[in-house]
Order: C-alpha cells, then sequence, then structure tokens
C-alpha cells in the first residue's frame, strides 16, 4: 500500500457499514480520504477516532446525496480545489428496499425503487466512476482504481422477493464494471476497475431494508456467522495492493456457513 500513502481517495457511503470500515482502513495506511455520504456527522465522529488512533492518513467528511446529480458534481468540484483529484474511487453507497415483482404497485416502484435504489446503487456508481476517471485523466493519473462494492447479488438471483429489485441493480453493477474495463483499455489507460462481491455482511444495511421489522433483520444476521465490514475493507487493500499489470474483476467472498 505504499504507494498509495498521501494520495486521495473517494469513499461513498461512509457514515457507516462497509464504507466506515473501508475508509478507516484506507486512512490507517496513509490516504487521504474524502468520505462522502447524507449522514455526515457519523464521518466526522470516525474522522475524530482515526485522530484519536494516530493513523497516518487522513479521513475528510463531506455531507452528499448520492440521488443527487448537482450533489455529486459539486463534491468532485469541491475536491479539485481542496485536494486536486482523486485517485481512487470506491463506490460503496448502497441501498435495499423490499418490493415484490408480483405485488408491487407501479408508483412505487417509480418513486421508491427507480428514484432511489436505481439512481444510489446504478446512476450515482456511473456518475462517480466518469467524475473519478476524468479527475484521473485531466492529472495524467494512469494507476488510479475505480472499486466498485457489488454483492453475490450481482451473480445470482436469490428465491427471496424482498430482493428481486435490489438483484437487478447488482446485475448492472456487474454490466457496468465490465463495460468500463473495457473502455478503459479502449482508452489505452492503465486505470482499473474491480468489482468485490460480498454475501452477508452484518451491517445496517438489513435493518433499513426491513425497517419495520427490526427482529427479521436481526435474525438474518443470526441465522449464520455472518462476514464482518473489515473483512470487505481487507479485500479492498488486496485489490489495492496488486502489482501495476494485474486487472481483477470481480472478488467473490460469502461467509462459509452462507449456502446460497
Ligand atoms: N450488508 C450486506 O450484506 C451486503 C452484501 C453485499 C453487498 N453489499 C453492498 O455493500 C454496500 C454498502 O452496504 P452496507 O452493508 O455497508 O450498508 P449500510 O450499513 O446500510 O450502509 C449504506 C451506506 O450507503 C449510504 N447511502 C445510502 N443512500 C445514500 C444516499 N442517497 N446518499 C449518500 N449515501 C447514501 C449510507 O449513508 P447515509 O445513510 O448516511 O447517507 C451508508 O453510509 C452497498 O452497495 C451494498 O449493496 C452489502
Amino acid at each position: 500500500m505504499d504507494r498509495w500513502k498521501g494520495r486521495v481517495a473517494l469513499v461513498t457511503g461512509a457514515s457507516v457499514g462497509i464504507g466506515a470500515a473501508i475508509a478507516k482502513s484506507l486512512v490507517q495506511h496513509g490516504m487521504k480520504v474524502v468520505g462522502c455520504a447524507r449522514n455526515v456527522e457519523q464521518i466526522q465522529k470516525l474522522a475524530a477516532e482515526c485522530v484519536s488512533s494516530g493513523f497516518s492518513g487522513t479521513l475528510i467528511p463531506y455531507k452528499c446525496d448520492l440521488s443527487v446529480e448537482d450533489d455529486m458534481i459539486s463534491m468532485f468540484s469541491w475536491i479539485k480545489v481542496q485536494h486536486q483529484g482523486i485517485d481512487v474511487c470506491i463506490n460503496n453507497a448502497g441501498l435495499a428496499l423490499p418490493e415484490p415483482l408480483l405485488s408491487g404497485k407501479t408508483g412505487g416502484w417509480r418513486n421508491m425503487i427507480c428514484l432511489q435504489i436505481f439512481q444510489v446503487n446504478v446512476f450515482a456508481l456511473s456518475v462517480c466512476s466518469r467524475e473519478a476517471y476524468q479527475s484521473m485523466k485531466d492529472r495524467k493519473v494512469d494507476d488510479g482504481h475505480i472499486i466498485n462494492i457489488n454483492g453475490m447479488c450481482g451473480h445470482r438471483v436469490l428465491h427471496n422477493a424482498d430482493l428481486h429489485f435490489y438483484t437487478a441493480t447488482k446485475y448492472a453493477v456487474t454490466a457496468l464494471t465490465e463495460g468500463l474495463r473495457q473502455e478503459l483499455r479502449e482508452a489505452k489507460t492503465h486505470i482499473r476497475v474491480t468489482s468485490i462481491s460480498p454475501g452477508l455482511v452484518e451491517t445496517e444495511l438489513t435493518y433499513r431494508l426491513f425497517s419495520q421489522n427490526p427482529e427479521k433483520a436481526a435474525a438474518t444476521y443470526k441465522s449464520i456467522e455472518c462476514l464482518q465490514a473489515a473483512d470487505i475493507a481487507n479485500a479492498v487493500l488486496y485489490v489495492l495492493s496488486a502489482p501495476p499489470h494485474v486487472q481483477i474483476g470481480d472478488i467473490q467472498m460469502r461467509p462459509v456457513e452462507q449456502l446460497t
């Protein structure tokens, strides 16, 4: 990780869960990390923790609603002014909302599913990847990295109606990651793109998915020994540490006890 010391990473959805663990780990390894989310106070707390732990990097909190394009564009402009640009972009922010395909309402899909899940899981990831690439290109950074936090749901359809729309967005992430890889090769850069596809990770995601039924979320996390957010942060370190000629496409990682 030595070559990344002092360089700038953007981590989306850094307020809790996997994004918070990735941000913390990159700061520990000396990177300057812009962590964004709506709940910026949580990132400020995390930044204070990084300082008190004596980590060599810095965590810079930035409030951004990734369902709003203007917010994202302003964030990239602010990063350019304050920190020149970004070298690593971790597209982590994501959410799931329960909407079965046979009984869901079109209005609900249009408002909830398209506006929230699709905008954050797919659209924000695409905007941030494009802006990150432009930032690298403008500064002639040829060794940058874009990492998409995908999921096992990007590779197979679970027998679980609550997850079908979420799964559709993660299949999109699989396609977008490979599409980006191809466009980066056509552009003759050495910038790499990788997705990391975890199975069940113990975070707030399922509590947010079943916000009306926290017992259901708790039971999900008790059903097996889950991955922890730090396991995904370790996979990010592995990806960023790969030699420059190695392009890792996707890392699939399940809890050992997870069947599907
Ligand atoms: N947990 C799992 O089992 C699992 C498995 C596979 C893949 N993943 C993927 O891992 C990623 C992180 O999920 P997680 O498990 O860490 O979930 P989480 O604990 O619910 O955290 C989600 C993060 O996304 C941010 N976010 C959501 N909507 C946003 C918006 N409109 N604008 C800005 N930030 C937004 C949240 O921040 P604010 O609410 O503060 O804005 C939060 O930081 C997601 O892409 C998820 O699909 C998770």
